[in-house]
């Protein structure tokens, strides 16, 4: 969950655009930054904290010379110190690494290194890698053996970056499951844990496998497979704009991707005749199985009540991390849909791997060229564009316009389509009335609770809503099928507590309005999101926040959600809380 970058520069110094690079990437983590540059000797510059953080302190890009690696850190081994932070050198500090992943075997094989005679300056597992590699230098292997030598000893995964002032004026990066791309510009060479962090120098992008190594030089890329001989790979030229990884504007990304949602939801809406294609393709589905973490979790919950309630298709949703231990009825007539944004977290691309060998797969994905996209048998683009900020509000709602149009395709249902193209129209009517939202959030940000309710199609909504809270706010937020409360959280009411009703209009209806009374009966203040014109609802919350009345129960999970992102974002803005880069997460989480 670290990012990498290493440039090789024709005409430029490359210390000030490594670091405007790995800013692109901090969003994978900010616990420390560092970049490092050849010469005489390994230049660092490196320090804790975010970038912005470490700025004052250390002048990371003074540093010589037109090539280097840059590392954004999210801690794994080690707590984020300066000299935990990345590069990593050897002992004559003549080679440096930057680590993206989790070496298994670090322990082991640092006390051997420690026994040889190598001394160690970090509690981090990646410092093994540059002494491994010096040793293997120091028989007299070029960098390149050794780092072939080296990835020989080490369990575990990564994606590296390489340089050594033996070898001054070459990179070379591996990975091993997780992420590492390499963009070819007019003379200017990279490699980058993903596209955004270079986009604004080269949209020529080759997409590493796992066991290829890539050599950066003056004369270019060079990919290599596992054996060492040199491959063909295909470049692939990327549609997103440098802009579209930008603020624009916008106080944060994640208010920016918050108000590119109706733009994201028809974007996607786009992908009605892929999606079409590929359900003709399906044959004898007899049960659908979702397998997400997260945000992209709840995206599959709303499936199961979609598949099931539209073609009686039995539909289990199992979280990515739990795969292995609750999947064992899948089978050849189980299509397996994986929900992820990014398509790098290892919690998901292990159960991928799992599933594929007895079942279809099919993932929903936004980021094109990721792992998940070359390993299921069948990929659906979410159309969201790049996301920076760490929670997921525009992939949210692309991720449901897939599992909608999927879900509609598979039920020959076109109506349902059609309804789909109303929703931007309901979410920008959310996004004007955006100052209310932030007014209700200034009343409630001291509290230390939240609760959020919501029944059938509104519950996974309610959970969404309160995980949106707790990630960048840090308020404690539940959320509750609403019919539960009475089973056990009831006795966490009382006086004042915030509870977020979701009560759309339909089925469901009343009865949750019932669960609305209860908690109001405990004295709960209800902040409720629902129908404009529903007037019973109006007149039992403290707070409401409207929707537009034609809204149908069966679509509401997409436009519904846009009011509870306002509101955990403006929470997180007074709280003086930075919303992109909530503490201790991180993006994209190649971590088990
Ligand atoms: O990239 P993925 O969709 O696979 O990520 C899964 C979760 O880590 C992610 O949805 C996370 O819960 C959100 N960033 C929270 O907003």
């Amino acid at each position: 969950m670290c990012g990498i970058v290493g440039c090789i520069l024709k005409d430029d110094e490359a210390a000030p655009v490594l670091l405007e690079c790995v800013k692109k990437l901090e969003y994978r983590g900010y616990d420390s930054v560092g970049i490092a540059t050849p010469s005489s000797k390994i230049n660092i510059r490196k320090d804790k904290g975010k970038i912005s953080e470490a700025e004052k302190n250390v002048k990371l890009s003074d540093l010589p010379g037109n090539m280097g690696i840059a590392h954004v850190r999210w801690a794994t081994h080690g707590i984020p110190t300066q000299k935990n932070a990345h590069p990593h050198t050897d002992c004559n500090g003549k080679i440096a690494v930057v680590h993206n992943g989790i070496i298994e075997n670090y322990k082991e094989l640092k006390n051997n290194l420690e026994s040889e005679g190598h001394i160690f300056k970090s509690d981090t597992d990646t410092e093994v890698i540059p002494h491994l590699i010096e040793k293997f230098m120091d028989q007299g292997f070029d960098l390149e053996i050794a780092v072939r030598k080296t990835l020989d000893m080490i369990n575990g995964s990564y994606a590296l970056a390489v340089i050594s002032t033996d070898e001054p004026g070459k990179i070379v990066g591996v990975r091993k499951e997780s992420p590492m791309i390499v963009g070819k510009g007019d003379g200017d060479y990279f490699l980058a844990s993903d596209v955004p962090a270079i986009l604004k120098h080269t949209n020529n992008i080759i997409y590493l496998e796992d066991g290829e190594m890539v050599i950066l030089d003056a004369d270019g890329v060079t990919v290599k497979n596992v054996l060492g001989e040199i491959i063909e790979k295909e470049i692939h030229i990327i549609e997103w704009t440098p802009d579209m990884a930008e603020k624009g504007g916008f106080d944060h990304f994640m208010i920016k991707e918050i108000h590119e949602q109706p733009d994201a939801v028809r974007d996607t809406l786009m992908e009605s005749s892929e999606i079409e294609k590929i359900v003709n393709n399906l044959g004898g589905i007899e049960r659908i199985c979702f397998v997400a973490c997260g945000t992209s979790y709840h995206a599959s919950l709303i499936g199961k009540y979609l598949f099931e309630s539209l073609m009686g298709l039995p539909t289990d949703v199992i979280l990515a991390s739990e795969f292995q231990y609750s999947s064992k009825a899948m089978d050849e007539k189980t299509l397996v849909i994986f929900i992820s944004q990014s398509g790098e977290t290892a919690d998901t691309l292990k159960a991928l791997r799992t599933a594929k060998k007895r079942s279809e797969t099919l993932v929903i994905v936004n980021v094109v060229g990721s792992t998940a996209t070359r390993e299921a048998k069948h990929v659906v683009f979410t159309r969201a564009g790049p996301e920076i900020g760490v929670a997921a509000t525009k992939t949210y709602v692309s991720q449901l316009t897939c599992v909608y149009l999927l879900a509609a395709h598979m039920s020959k249902r076109m109506d349902l389509v059609e309804e789909l193209h109303k929703i931007p129209k309901f979410m920008v009517e959310v996004l004007d009335n955006e100052d209310y939202i932030h007014r209700i959030a200034k009343k409630y940000k001291d509290a230390q609770d939240f609760f959020f309710i919501g029944r059938g199609f509104s519950y996974p909504t309610a959970l969404e809503g309160a995980l949106k809270l707790k990630e960048i706010t840090y308020i404690h937020g539940e959320g509750y099928a609403a019919g539960e409360l009475k089973h056990g959280p009831l006795a966490l009411i009382d006086d004042g507590v915030p509870v977020v009703a979701v009560v759309a209009p339909g089925n469901i209806h009343d009865k949750t309005l019932s669960n609305v009374e209860e908690v109001r009966a405990r004295g709960a203040h209800v902040i409720s999101v629902g129908s404009s014109d529903d007037e019973i609802l109006k007149s039992e919350s403290k707070d409401m926040m409207v929707m537009d009345s034609e809204i149908d129960e069966l679509i509401s999970p997409i436009p519904y959600i846009v009011p509870l992102q306002l509101l955990a974002y403006y929470i997180s803005v007074e709280k003086g809380i930075d919303p992109d880069k909530p503490k201790n997460l991180a993006k994209c989480v190649t971590v088990e």
